[in-house]
């Protein structure tokens, strides 16, 4: 591409130049709001014949939005434009949920009533238990949420018509109000315990904690400071712009598939080690290091270009300095160890020391691999009591909103079309077929 200039309309645009034929093309170049402009290459292959080339898309804008702003240079994160640290200090979940869904912060009664129509919609339909049942009890949770959540696509036809936005609407309060209350029929199915129901009186961290950890002989009474650890967690969690499972949700939503469909196949990847699988991943790699002193073979083979070991909860597509939700997450690990008397957790020790080694060396340093929204949240998790195998189940509870979210942004973009991305064909060229006799 070559300079920048400004067409008759003062609009600014950037020329390309086909060394091969000596044409020339201009492209319209667009600012944001803030944050990094973007070169429109929607005419390209129809005025030159090739498409751009960007698998894993790390220079590519796939649409306009106005939820979140990331960046990842100053570690800056912001949703409708307040900032991370300040929502984790202020707001609540709900409050960042209405927020994202609304594009404002509600009033106080907007908020008591939002608060009313979550409470309303957390108990899921009775036969979905039966659905629970046919898993066997050792399965991952996060593919019974995959099953359990594509499932709720069965169950809900008085909202699934995408083109109404009422239905959209509560499509959208179903999914955020629901979510805690399968995660935890997920928990309670693995461990053999019944199902707890929702309780009306209690708020959406306490409503969890309890579907998580009461049975019916005996009641869980989250502290308070455990259930704004809690929320904290969720509210961290809750959207992060164009990240593989929100752009699986807008994939899946873009050719007008059922949303409780398109949040089953974002759930399916966040699941992945890479993504937020690693809150999981991060706990068994601290689980490999038997002490602190041994800190430093790990960071080693974390180098080693031919050592699968890669320090989980490190490094960031976009974050090239601190993730600003580690930061949150890191003072709240030290409240809650705190407040559970567990604040000499060894697997803490090891993760600060790993952090301090790694912010030291070279490898890191030049990578600009910083501590992710996942390396601390597994401590904070592990010292709430769940196992690890929730872990993502809990970032999948969170970013629910966030997808749904995201894909409601998507159907009401007037610009919104199929997603069909096209490719560098390395095949074989044609070739006639060769009869079996002949081969
Ligand atoms: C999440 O996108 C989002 O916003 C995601 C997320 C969200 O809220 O939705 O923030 C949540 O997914 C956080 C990331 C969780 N994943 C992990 O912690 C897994 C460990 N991290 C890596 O797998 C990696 O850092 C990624 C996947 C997160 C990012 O990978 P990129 O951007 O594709 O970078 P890369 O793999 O090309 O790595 C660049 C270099 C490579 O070395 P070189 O080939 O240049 O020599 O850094 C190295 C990598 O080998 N590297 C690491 C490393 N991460 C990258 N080396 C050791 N340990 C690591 N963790």
């Amino acid at each position: 591409m070559s300079d920048n200039a400004n067409d008759a309309s003062g609009n600014e645009f950037v020329t390309l130049k086909d060394n091969s034929t000596g044409k020339t093309y201009d492209f319209p170049l667009i600012p944001g709001s803030t944050g990094p402009k973007v070169i429109d290459v929607r005419t390209l292959y129809r005025d030159t014949g090739y498409f751009t080339y960007d698998p894993g898309y790390t220079s590519t804008g796939s649409c306009q939005s106005e939820l979140t702003y990331i960046d990842g240079e100053e570690g800056i994160l912001l949703h409708r434009g307040y900032p991370i640290e300040e929502l984790a200090e202020q707001s609540n979940f709900l409050e960042l949920c209405y927020l994202l869904l609304n594009g404002d912060l509600p009033s106080k009664d907007e908020r008591a009533k939002f608060e009313k129509t979550i409470t309303y919609h957390t108990m899921i339909h009775e036969q979905l238990m039966n659905l629970f049942r046919g898993f066997r009890r050792d399965a991952h949770p996060m593919a019974i949420m995959v099953g359990v959540v594509g499932a709720l696509s069965s169950f809900y036809h008085d909202s699934t018509d995408i083109n109404d936005p009422v239905q959209r609407m509560i499509a959208s309060h179903r999914l955020i109000a629901k979510m805690p209350t399968m995660a935890a029929m997920a928990y309670k199915y693995s461990v053999g315990q019944p199902f707890m129901y929702p309780k009306n009186n209690l708020n959406y961290a306490e409503n969890f904690l309890h579907m998580m950890f009461s049975v019916p002989a005996e009641d869980y009474v989250a502290s308070p400071a455990v259930a704004r650890a809690m929320d904290r967690i969720f509210l961290l969690h809750a959207d992060h712009e164009q990240n593989a499972s929100t752009s699986t949700v807008r994939m899946a939503g873009s050719s007008g598939a059922n949303p409780f469909a398109c949040i089953a196949a974002g759930i399916a990847s966040l699941w992945g080690p890479s993504h937020g699988g690693a809150n999981e991943a991060v706990l068994d790699m601290l689980g490999q290091i038997p002490s602190k002193d041994q800190v430093g073979i790990f960071v080693e083979k974390a180098k080693d270009p031919n050592d699968p070991f890669r320090l989980m909860g490190f490094g960031h597509r976009v974050y090239k300095n601190f993730d600003p939700r580690a930061i949150v997450l890191k003072e709240s690990c030290d409240e809650v160890l705190a407040e559970l008397g567990v604040d000499d957790e060894p697997l803490l020790g090891i993760a600060m020391e790993l952090e301090r080694i790694a912010r030291e060396d070279e490898y890191f340093i030049e990578r600009k691999l910083f501590p992710n929204v996942d390396f601390y949240s597994g401590i904070i998790l592990k010292a709430l009591g769940f196992p690890t195998s929730m872990f993502t189940v809990l970032f999948a509870l969170a970013r629910t909103v966030g997808w749904i979210a995201q894909w409601k942004e998507m159907i009401e973009d007037p610009s919104q079309k199929i997603g069909r991305p096209r490719q560098l064909y390395n095949g074989p060229t044609q070739r006639p077929y060769v009869p079996l006799d002949k081969r």
